[in-house]
């Protein structure tokens, strides 16, 4: 929700800021903006609309300052408009700030100011910051060398809620002030020269070395030097870490879009994610985990607790942890865990599944299961991303940077990775029988190369997407595994094609969805569980004799003359079947999408990484 970017270094701010900017448009494009410390004051450009409309704001090709900060806004608190977009400043116009995140209690902040004379000209609650720094600074009777600081940090620990903030002032025309909590936020150096974000592959193409903050550190920067001090003001000391991504993979390479470059790379980001990980003569290794026997064998419970796609990835992975460890696993939405109670001690192994590890429902969820003493295990795409920060342990999948709103490599790699996790829970517990774990295991490093071929696939979708792009309800069943593929299939229609569908466990058709079946209406249906094919097809069966157009996607022998389009994929172990199933799904919506004429990678409505509640 929201992106910020900025800079503070020896080039023009502006140009650097903007295509900062436009790389964080999935997390919010409702409006934008930017601030400079130009030499006749803070200069203020924003808008409501696209990033692209800044670099026609009357002036902006004038601004010369070297030091600037940026937005690109998600609404939460007032609607899309000028007023509302960041920048945000004081009433003296003194100090300029982006915020990412809620202030939860803005109101009473505001009403504070209101009688201290501040006046308002928005509806956010991010107006609220400007004006209290104002406050402090001008309370300050000192004027040391750290009086901006003490101001940003007297200010920052009255807010209750998230925010990652950037803060510059005309009066202090070298620095710029940032700190974060519970809002991402991470600061690229070089020498000379300093660039923040909200995510690292948007300043990637400057620097592979970052500094990644923890809660409530405030950070001074210079162009030269970056100065960390705790919520006493004591300073501390932090080291750079080098960030491995490749810049190029923030591109689109030739792509239309980001998602189809995305499901494109999915063969090399499900080959990175297993890595070393998997060796057919020895034990799985997870070198950051290093759990006993003793202990596993000491847990009752595995909740996987996540979001949207993110929680789609443990619903499959439900069933490889149930059937190779014998320990029970119960999957869960975070933002419901988090305020419902969860019976969790420290025998539960809570694991937490975030592409962006950033994702605020998540992140609560994580603190809560700590609280209740449970392990903590954070699975993310992001190294240094909160819940790696807050988790006991943390594993990565190793998709790259995903741009695009709609995560398909994110999806797929944490689906592997849940499932090697299970053969490493499995092989220490060594209630298994270890040649269908060296099956699977085989199964696993086989994916990439299955994977290149379901993408074959790509021009009869092409062709099923023409026919059905402008539905207004589409359904998808499964059974089993293919239930939880059903659903992710039918979420990545809605987020980019804005067609109304519905997921559904293929027997429960007849109590109740199949009242909506009728002539003409698309039915989607996957079937990769030999066992349970015979049942779904008579599921298919009584819908098509409703007059249903229906897509089967399978790997399984099955009478292609009853459906009207079948995507044959490859063969694969039931527990990891969904990373090739969805695939055809994948490029499904994509090319609806497409058909219908839409922006594929930033879908109306949605962020990328929901930092608030
Ligand atoms: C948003 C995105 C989804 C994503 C979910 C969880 O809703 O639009 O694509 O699955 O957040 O994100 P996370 O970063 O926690 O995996």
């Amino acid at each position: 929700m929201c992106g910020i970017v900025g800079y503070i270094g020896t080039k023009k701010a502006y140009p650097i800021l903007i295509s900062g900017l436009s790389r964080l448009e999935y997390r919010g494009y409702d409006s934008a903006g930017i601030s400079t410390i130009e030499n006749d004051g803070l200069s203020l450009m924003k808008d409501k609309g696209r990033v692209k409309n800044l670099s026609n704001l009357d002036g902006i090709d004038n601004l010369e300052g070297t030091i600037g900060i940026a937005h690109t806004r998600w609404a939460t608190h007032g609607k899309p408009s000028k007023e509302n977009s960041h920048p945000h400043q004081d009433n003296s116009k003194t100090f300029s700030v982006v915020h990412n995140g809620i202030i939860e209690n803005y109101n009473e902040l505001r009403k504070f100011l209101e009688n201290n004379g501040y006046t308002f000209y928005s509806q956010t609650d991010t107006e609220v910051i400007p004006n209290l720094i104002h406050y402090h600074f001008s309370k300050d009777d000192k004027n040391d060398n750290l009086k901006f600081l003490r101001a940003v940090k007297n200010a920052c620990l009255e807010l209750k809620g998230s925010f990652a903030i950037e803060v510059i002032s005309i009066l202090y025309p070298d620095n710029m002030i940032v700190v974060r909590q519970d809002s991402p936020l991470v600061i690229g150096t070089c020498e000379d020269e300093k660039y923040l974000s909200s995510d690292i592959p948007a300043i990637l193409s400057y620097t592979r070395d970052f500094y990644l903050l923890n809660d409530l550190e405030f950070v001074v920067l210079t162009r030269n030097s970056a100065k960390f001090y705790d919520e006493n003001l004591n300073e501390i000391k932090k080291e750079t870490q080098t960030i491995e991504w490749n810049a190029s993979a923030a591109e689109k390479d030739g792509f239309d879009d980001f998602m189809l470059k995305e499901i494109y790379e999915q063969p090399t980001a499900i080959r990175e994610t297993i890595g070393a990980k998997i060796n057919l003569d020895s034990k799985c290794e997870f070198d950051e985990l290093g759990f006993t026997k003793e202990y596993l064998s000491s847990i009752n419970k595995i909740y996987i607790v996540a979001c949207g796609t993110a929680m789609h990835a443990g619903l499959s992975g439900k069933n490889a942890i149930e059937k190779l460890c014998k320990i029970p696993c119960e999957v869960d939405i975070a933002s419901e865990f988090r305020y419902r109670d969860p019976i969790i001690d420290e025998k539960t192994l809570c694991i937490f599944i975030s592409q962006s590890g950033e994702t605020a429902d998540t992140i609560a969820a994580l603190k809560l299961s700590k609280e209740k003493g449970a392990k903590t295990l954070a699975i993310s795409n992001v190294i240094g991303s909160s819940i790696t920060r807050e988790a006991d342990y943390s594993i990565y999948t190793h998709a790259g940077p995903e741009i695009a709103v709609a995560s398909t490599k994110a999806y797929t790699s944490q689906v592997v990775l849940i499932n090697i996790l299970a053969i490493y829970f499995a092989e220490i517990l060594e209630n298994s029988d270890m040649e269908s774990l060296t099956k699977l295991k085989q199964d696993i490093l086989d994916l990439p190369k299955k994977i290149e071929e379901s993408l074959d696939c790509s021009d009869e979708i092409k062709k099923f997407a023409k026919q059905i792009y402008q539905e207004k309800d589409v359904f998808f069943l499964g059974r089993g595994i293919d239930e939880t593929v059903a659903r992710e299939g039918s979420l990545k229609l809605k987020e980019i094609s804005y067609i109304h569908s519905e997921s559904y466990a293929a027997g429960e058709l007849k109590h109740g969805p199949i009242a909506l079946i009728e002539n003409g209406i698309t039915v989607i249906s996957i079937l990769t569980n030999k066992d349970l094919v015979k049942k779904s097809v008579s599921n298919i069966q009584e819908v098509i004799t409703r007059g249903a157009k229906t897509l089967v996607v399978t790997n399984q022998e099955i009478d292609r003359n009853m459906f009207d389009t079948v995507i044959t994929i490859p063969e694969t172990n039931c527990f990891i079947s969904p990373i090739l199933s969805i695939i055809p799904l994948q490029l499904l919506s994509y090319y609806i999408s497409k058909e219908k004429g839409l922006d594929v990678d930033k879908p109306r409505n949605l962020a990328k990484s929901v930092t608030v509640e």
